[in-house]
């Protein structure tokens, strides 16, 4: 049996996390051989609601789960965390912007920044799924000096699960068909899902589909996928969110099966300078990712990574003062 590992979740008693916290409990994130001790955190006023999920954790009965930690004390839930979900933030709603969250939510990510660099594991690896995910990301890993902000992550995976999700449905085809989709960027309308490197049953994605759907079609839905839920359901993306946190993660650790889309710091690569969390396409292997170099962009992509890039140096010049 391998010792357990700790994985912390904020917001626990939020949408997202009620489907998060019984998936990872049982074995979806790291395997059916890996016992987990949960740390969850809520503000005060959801302690109650968070006690509830508990009892029900507790009732699942997961073969998995040596402990379960509730608590409204970030330092205490993230005590030698080896894996941090940080989802507890403010979601939109209908006709915002995820951006105009920044000011709800931003000061929440410094404080858990700096309570990951006093108390998690040297070795944390941590998500950021609240909104503006991207942002908040560079603001904890900004509070958290001591670790490294690769260490810090975004989460960009629904965009690209979604993106997949529409190409094989378009080609007929089934998602695992679909190899090397790519989001570019920041999770927000200006992303840019990018089919230029993208096979379908090893085919050229875009010899598959008309340049008129991929422009005007495909783009589109899949950066107003997160607003089109809101509408339908009257709530933003919650078991769909958690999936895709869940698929980051485990291939984080484990590794990917090819290109995966995560949000990271930028490193000069395809000429976005540091200072934000960018989305490149990325390979994991053996605990680490690394980002995918060489791929050729042409004009209509440079314009779309170009653009999507403004947007995050404007949400970072923003919260500059929370960036330690
Ligand atoms: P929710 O309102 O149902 O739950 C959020 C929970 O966070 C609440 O229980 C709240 O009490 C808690 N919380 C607030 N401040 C906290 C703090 N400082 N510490 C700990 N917990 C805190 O919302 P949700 O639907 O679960 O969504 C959570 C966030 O995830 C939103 O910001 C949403 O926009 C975002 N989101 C991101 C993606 C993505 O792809 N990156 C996808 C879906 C949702
Ligand atoms: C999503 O993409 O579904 C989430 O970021 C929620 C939202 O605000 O769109």
């Amino acid at each position: 049996m391998k010792d357990p590992v700790r994985i912390a979740i904020t917001g626990a008693a939020g949408q997202i996390s009620y489907s998060l916290a019984f998936r990872i409990a049982s074995g979806d994130m790291l395997g059916k051989d890996q016992p987990v001790i949960l740390q969850l955190l809520e503000i005060p006023p959801a302690m109650d609601a968070l006690n509830g999920v508990v009892m029900e954790l507790n009732d699942c009965a997961f073969p998995l789960v040596q402990d379960i930690v509730a608590s409204d004390d970030p330092n205490v839930a993230f005590k030698d965390a080896d894996f941090a979900l940080l989802v507890g933030a403010r979601p939109r709603g209908p006709g915002m912007e995820r951006k105009d969250l920044l000011e709800a939510n931003a000061a929440i990510f410094s404080v858990q920044g700096k309570a990951l660099n006093d108390n998690a594991s040297r070795d944390v690896r941590v998500l950021v799924v609240g909104n503006p995910a991207n942002t908040n990301a560079l603001i904890a890993s900004c509070n958290a000096p001591d670790l490294d902000p690769g260490q810090f992550t975004a989460m960009m995976r629904l965009d690209h699960n979604r993106a997949k999700t529409q190409l094989a449905q378009k080609t007929g085809k089934h998602v695992t068909d679909v190899e090397s989709m790519i989001v570019w960027g920041n999770h927000s309308a200006t992303q840019y899902p990018d089919l230029a490197h993208c096979k379908v049953a090893g085919k050229p994605a875009l010899e598959l589909v008309e340049r008129d759907w991929y422009e005007t079609d495909f783009i589109p839905t899949v950066q107003q996928r997160g607003a089109a839920i809101i509408k339908a359901r009257g709530a933003s993306s919650a078991a769909s969110a958690a999936s895709a946190a869940i698929d980051h993660m485990r291939d984080w650790a484990l590794g990917s099966d090819g290109i995966v889309s995560m949000g990271i710091p930028a490193d000069g690569s395809y000429s976005v300078e540091p200072g934000i969390m960018y989305s490149y396409p990325v390979v994991c292997k053996d605990g680490k990712y690394e980002i995918v170099q060489g791929l050729e962009v042409d004009d209509f992509s440079r314009e779309r990574m170009n653009a999507t890039e403004t947007e995050l140096r404007e949400e970072r010049a923003a919260v500059e003062h929370l960036l330690g």
